[in-house]
């Protein structure tokens, strides 16, 4: 069928395209390796029943293909999302915090941007019943446990002894996202600024993403960079796959950044 024809025709043009920009960008040695957290995560009671939060998955998802598009290898690992992985994307599935910790702390040995786009769950139930348990009459109580910090850990990952466990392949850099609640005012744009930034350091993050909680499943956000150097660069409100391509962009450029030289009388002292 003509239609079915082009549609092939069409996938193997893309596919072309994407397989000749990653070929080229990585003769020229100019590829970053990303790696993107995304979604939920969902954390079981028993076999059937979960806790879990609204997350689409959407801006991980655009992170991703933003990145892929523009020639870069990235590794998404994505809790439970209806979205389709994006071309050229290695999509690695995951359903738990803990499991999306060990599949992504695993995945960033090779990778040398690391972007925390997923609504992790805080907690986890202490216990995980066996099949369905039957309905209890009256009320339940349920005891939480705290699930690990997947970025955090992803930061702690990145500033490892080159040479240890899990020091990957050089400088790597790492970005958290901090969704506030904040209003249009000077007071409450600062305090929300004051929070993320304590983020950035309680994480010890190289950059943080301030959006709004009104960006949670909309298609538009207006995104703050903050950098743990101290820099702030406020980014127009766009769609978000253009704000996935500029922070892409912002995190190639960092990457590509020299560190800064030691003074060499402090290192002779
Ligand atoms: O602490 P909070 O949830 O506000 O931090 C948000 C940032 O931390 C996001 O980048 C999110 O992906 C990441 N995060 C994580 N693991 C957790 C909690 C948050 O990676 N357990």
């Amino acid at each position: 069928m003509p239609g079915g024809l082009l549609a092939v025709f069409g996938l193997r043009v893309r596919g072309t395209d994407w397989a000749r920009k990653w070929v080229s960008g990585r003769f020229q040695g100019r590829m970053t390796k990303f790696l993107v957290t995304a979604g939920p995560t969902r954390e079981h009671l028993d076999a059937v029943r979960f806790l879990s939060n609204g997350s689409t998955g959407r801006m991980g998802y655009a992170l991703a293909g933003a990145a892929a598009a523009a020639g870069h290898p990235v590794v998404l690992v994505s809790g439970p999302s209806e979205l389709p992985c994006p071309p050229g994307v290695e999509r690695i599935c995951v359903v738990s915090a803990r499991e999306m910790h060990d599949r992504a702390l695993a995945a960033f040995v090779d990778c040398d941007v690391a972007i925390g786009a997923a609504a992790v769950a805080d907690h986890r139930p202490a216990r995980r019943e066996s099949g369905k348990p039957a309905k209890e009459a009256g009320p339940v109580s349920l005891e939480l446990v705290p699930n690990p910090d997947v970025i955090a850990a992803l930061a702690k990952a990145a500033r490892a002894e080159p040479g240890s466990p899990g020091s990957g392949r050089g400088r790597r850099l790492v970005v958290g996202f901090a969704l506030e609640a904040f209003g249009d005012d000077a007071p409450s744009r600062a305090a929300a600024l004051e929070r993320a930034r304590a983020k950035l350091a309680r994480k010890q993050l190289d950059w943080i993403v301030l959006n709004r909680l009104d960006a949670l499943g909309s298609a538009a956000n207006r995104m703050v960079l903050l950098g743990a150097g101290g820099a702030e660069f406020e980014l127009p409100e766009q769609p978000k796959s253009d704000a996935a391509r500029a922070l892409v962009e912002h995190c190639v450029a960092e990457h590509g950044r020299p560190e800064p030289v030691q003074n060499v009388s402090e290192e002779e002292s």
